[in-house]
């Protein structure tokens, strides 16, 4: 599992399901409507209890893109789901979908930051059913993930949680092109003879 520190904090790749974390917020990859829909959003509403998320969202709706809203975890491990809503992907506006992505990252940091927490998990944001290349998203996430990190703040632990192999392996590409020196594991002392 790479890990990344950054300042006080650290940065997590792993491979897993969202909704099995027990960081103190998850993220789901919301719309704007803030409605039940597929992919981790389904699986988030399935799993903190469809009747329960849904009657919490709907006074909090509209969410722009690029915009972030937080809510009770309800059934879930995590106390708090910060819902994002990114970008669908527009390949004739590279930069204004990359500018969007940062902002649902970006937004849901804040969100946490404003509500004290130590730690929160992500999926790959709008690499779904939103289109996003994930090589092309792994980047934007982690640049906006570091740069919120340098910042002091309550957050110690951001953990980007990929579904796939393949997500998982982009994302480290991706913090290695970023600069990210892994943590070195820490060894036993050895014993003096
Ligand atoms: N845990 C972690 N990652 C998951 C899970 C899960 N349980 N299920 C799917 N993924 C992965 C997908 O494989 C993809 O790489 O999360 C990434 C994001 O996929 P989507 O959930 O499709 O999110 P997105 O592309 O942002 O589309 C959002 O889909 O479900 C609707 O309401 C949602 O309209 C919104 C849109």
């Amino acid at each position: 599992m790479p890990r990344y520190p950054i300042g006080p904090a650290a940065l997590e790749l792993i491979r897993g399901d969202i909704v099995a974390q027990t960081t103190d917020a998850i993220v789901n990859a919301a719309n704007e409507r803030l409605a039940a829909g597929g992919g981790v959003c389904g699986a988030i509403f399935a799993a903190a209890g469809h009747r329960r998320l849904a009657a919490a969202c709907r006074p909090l709706a509209p969410c722009p893109t690029g915009e972030a809203r937080i809510t009770p975890g309800f059934a879930l491990p995590a106390r708090h789901i910060i819902h994002a809503v990114g970008p669908v992907y527009r390949r004739a506006d590279l930069a204004g979908s990359a500018a969007l992505l940062a902002g649902a990252y970006r937004s849901s940091l804040e969100v946490a930051a404003q509500h004290g927490l130590a730690s929160v998990a992500f999926p790959s944001i709008s690499t779904g059913i939103f289109g996003y290349p994930v090589a092309d998203a792994s980047s934007v996430a982690l640049g906006t993930v570091r740069q919120f990190l340098t910042s002091p703040g309550s957050l110690r632990l951001v953990r980007l949680v990929l579904w796939d192999q393949a997500s998982l392996d982009a994302y480290t590409a991706a913090a290695q092109a970023t600069g990210l020196a892994e943590a070195r594991a820490v060894s036993s002392p050895k014993e003096t003879p």
